[in-house]
């Protein structure tokens, strides 16, 4: 039984200009223990699908609709539909977030183990602040930090330190669900890669439900089950992560597949997707993709394809796939 299932979810920011169309119709599922990536080029809207999740909204965040049904296993509520007191006690609790450049988001003038036992108390009033000191210093353990350093502060942190900090506070109230957003991107890649493994790990060890949202495909290949390929404001392919790197259907993630180096050396001509992103103030009619897709066709331009359950738990939204071998049509 899926721990998250996001139903149409629409929310759209309002500016001066008009309305930026930043999600437009997301659905996916998310079991218990496993890994959903979310990628697509910067811009598209990920973090706004996590934030639209969280409630974590600006003020000129428009809520269009949708459904997020959160289960842990006590029964399903609708995250939409709850009052801002109430939606709290999921944050962090049910679902966690560590946010896009949360290397930063360590207040400075604290201590980094204090910052995390407040967390706890916050959420579980009834512990002791000896029982938070010491899930504070197994969690340091959990995410490859020396305990001792709980009670430096932030600046006696290297950058990936601070990051697995953050990872340790965002894991503190122990998440059913944790919503990483490019939670390594301004580390070095060794750093990177390491942090990854183990935080790969560490969803599998706690059976956690993670979402994780990269522009960049070999980060999201290596720790997700499934994979969701969002442009421009859609969902427009999400199937396991085997399929969508060995026979993706729509060209969109042909192209982010093409453009990533292969693992085994393989040399390839590596494939760039022509033109930008559009602009989602004014998204292109018909399927938004289509001014740069290599497949398009008039009815691509005209109408906007739906998100459909093509095989088994391979969803997609196109008109005209990419041919799988042997495939006439
Ligand atoms: N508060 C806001 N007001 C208006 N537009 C916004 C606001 N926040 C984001 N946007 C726009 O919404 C769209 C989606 O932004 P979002 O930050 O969700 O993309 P992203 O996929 O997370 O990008 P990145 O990979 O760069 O982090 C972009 O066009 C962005 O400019
Ligand atoms: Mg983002």
């Amino acid at each position: 039984m899926p721990v998250l299932s996001v139903r149409d979810l629409v929310m759209h920011y309002k500016t001066k200009m008009g309305y930026v169309k930043a999600v437009d119709g997301i659905s996916f599922d998310l079991n218990a223990g496993e890994s959903l990536g979310i990628v697509g080029e910067s811009g598209c809207g990920k973090t706004s699908v996590s934030m639209t999740i969280l409630r974590l909204l600006p003020d000129n965040a428009e809520f269009r609709g949708g459904h997020v049904y959160f289960n842990d296993g006590s029964g399903e509520v609708d995250l939409v539909t709850l009052p801002e007191d109430e939606m709290r006690k999921y944050r962090w609790k049910g679902i966690s977030m560590i946010f896009q450049a949360a290397m930063n988001s360590l207040n400075p003038v604290y201590r980094v183990g204090d910052q995390i036992v407040e967390a706890i108390l916050n959420h579980y009033p009834d512990t002791t602040i000896d029982e938070a000191r010491k899930k504070v210093a197994e969690l340091f353990e959990l995410v490859g930090l020396d305990p001792k350093r709980m009670d430096q502060y932030p600046h006696q942190y290297s950058g990936g330190m601070k990051q697995r900090a953050v990872i340790a506070l965002a894991l503190s109230c122990d998440p059913k669900v944790i919503i990483a957003d490019e939670p390594t991107t301004a580390l070095d890649v060794i750093v990177q890669d390491k942090i990854l493994k183990e935080m790969k790990k560490i969803q599998k060890k706690l059976n956690m439900a993670m979402i994780y949202i990269s522009h960049d495909i070999a980060v999201i290949a290596e720790v997700s089950d499934k994979i969701a390929v969002m442009y421009a404001g859609k969902f427009v392919e999400l199937a396991d992560s085997i399929t969508i790197f060995k026979r993706p259907r729509h060209p969109y993630t042909f192209g982010l597949m093409s453009s990533f180096p292969s693992i085994t050396g393989e040399k390839k001509k590596l494939f760039t997707i022509p033109g930008e992103p559009p602009n989602l103030l004014n998204p292109p009619k018909g399927c938004r993709f289509a001014p740069r897709c290599f497949n398009a066709t008039e009815k691509c331009r005209r109408e906007d394809p739906p998100f459909l359950e093509i095989e088994p738990d391979h969803y997609l939204a196109c008109w005209n796939p990419v041919k799988r071998e042997g495939e006439e049509k």
